[in-house]
């Protein structure tokens, strides 16, 4: 009877990267992103999964990331991807990450940097094929970058990569347009330093077009068993990795007009019974779902009723329930023959899987299992 759990299957990580890597073209790798703390599923055992899945290298976005993995996972090649401030810069060298750059001025800072540390930093010189976030627009500025890493003893020219816009959205010729971009910048690149990896797909892009995986793919969603096109990740041959459960902490007897929480946005038209559970948009179930969800609880779903609270929602059970406090909830995940997705609760609340499991909160913990 734990309060709130994401319960996490790390086995369901390990055969998603076994599905990702056999999907992947030619021998290219599969790094798998443990970003944001495994996108809520917990880094550190995930990451371990992924590796006995068939990932080969990992990636982070931070310096502190970069410092937790690269602490467990010495002996794995560690990608951190972010920009990064002086501090950030320093633990993820010191953590032996390679570095994004894509300017000359933070290229020799990173240059500095690694001199400081006696060590030699490794680069990944990032290209902007039309994501406009990070990296540098202009395919002759990247390659130079590539050259001046080659000629500087603290640097390392160790890859070049971009980040597509739209692998996400079927159809969308603006995938093309940035593969293309990225594919001249690429040969160009491994003509003259042919050492480096080049990178360009997420999970989306994996299943989507096999020109894209070059020689690593950098996975997340799919890795945790979501779907990258917000779909039934059945369908491609992922399983959900995390679920989130509570249990059945109060049930009471409801009459007609009687409320349920803040604001009183749901009364009962007719006798039922409400079940509470403790956990709340503390625990990263948004307010957004009040009056907008299902829950589990003896394998049959029930609507969430009333509003979200910090630390407690309310269902109803309806008027005659051999539910009984105490009974397992459960509010992601499956329980008997039903099973509630990421992907639902994303659609409920107009945004993606991925704001879901993220925003599970620090005071759930994350139980293996
Ligand atoms: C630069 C970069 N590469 C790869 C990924 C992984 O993408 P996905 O989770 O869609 O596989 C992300 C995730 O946001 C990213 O920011």
């Amino acid at each position: 009877m734990l309060r709130a759990v994401a319960r996490i299957d790390t086995g369901a990580v390990q055969r998603n990267c076994a599905r990702l890597a056999a999907e992947l073209a030619g021998g290219a790798e599969l790094c798998a992103v443990v970003k944001a703390d495994g996108y809520g599923h917990g880094a550190d055992a995930c990451a371990a999964a992924a590796l006995t899945g068939g990932a080969t290298r990992l990636a982070v976005a931070t310096g502190a990331e970069a410092a937790q993995i690269g602490r467990r996972f010495a002996h794995v090649p560690l990608l951190t991807m972010g920009a990064l401030g002086p501090e950030d810069l320093d633990a993820a060298l010191s953590a032996g990450s390679a570095v994004a750059v894509w300017r000359d001025g933070f290229l020799r800072h990173v240059a500095d940097r690694a001199r400081a540390q006696g060590s030699t930093a490794r680069v990944h010189v990032k290209y902007d094929s039309g994501m406009g976030r990070l990296g540098n627009r202009e395919p002759a500025e990247v390659l130079a970058l590539l050259g001046a890493c080659a000629e500087s003893p603290d640097l390392e020219p160790a890859g070049l990569w971009t980040h597509f816009a739209t692998a996400d959205e079927p159809g969308s010729a603006f995938f093309d347009e940035q593969l293309a971009r990225f594919t001249a910048v690429a040969e160009e690149a491994k003509a003259e330093f042919p050492g480096i990896i080049v990178h360009a797909a997420n999970s989306a892009a994996v299943f989507r077009d096999r020109r894209s995986h070059f020689d690593m793919a950098r996975c997340g969603v799919a890795v945790y068993g979501l779907d990258p096109f917000q779909g039934n990740p059945a369908e491609r041959g992922l399983s959900p990795a995390l679920s989130l459960r509570s249990y059945v902490a109060d049930v009471k007897r409801f009459e007609p007009g009687d409320s349920a929480g803040y604001g009183r946005t749901w009364q009962a038209d007719a006798p039922t019974l409400v079940g509470v559970l403790p956990l709340g948009y503390g625990d990263g179930v948004r307010r957004g779902l009040s009056n907008n969800a299902e829950v589990l609880v003896q394998g049959r779903r029930h609507p969430l009723v009333g509003t979200v609270s910090m630390d407690n929602v309310t269902v109803d059970l309806g008027p005659e329930t051999d539910v009984e406090p105490g009974d397992e909830a459960v509010l992601i995940g499956s329980q008997g023959e039903e099973a509630i997705l990421a992907e639902e609760l994303a659609a409920r609340l107009g945004t993606i899987n991925y704001e879901i499991t993220c925003g599970i909160s620090a005071r759930v913990p994350r139980v293996e299992g």
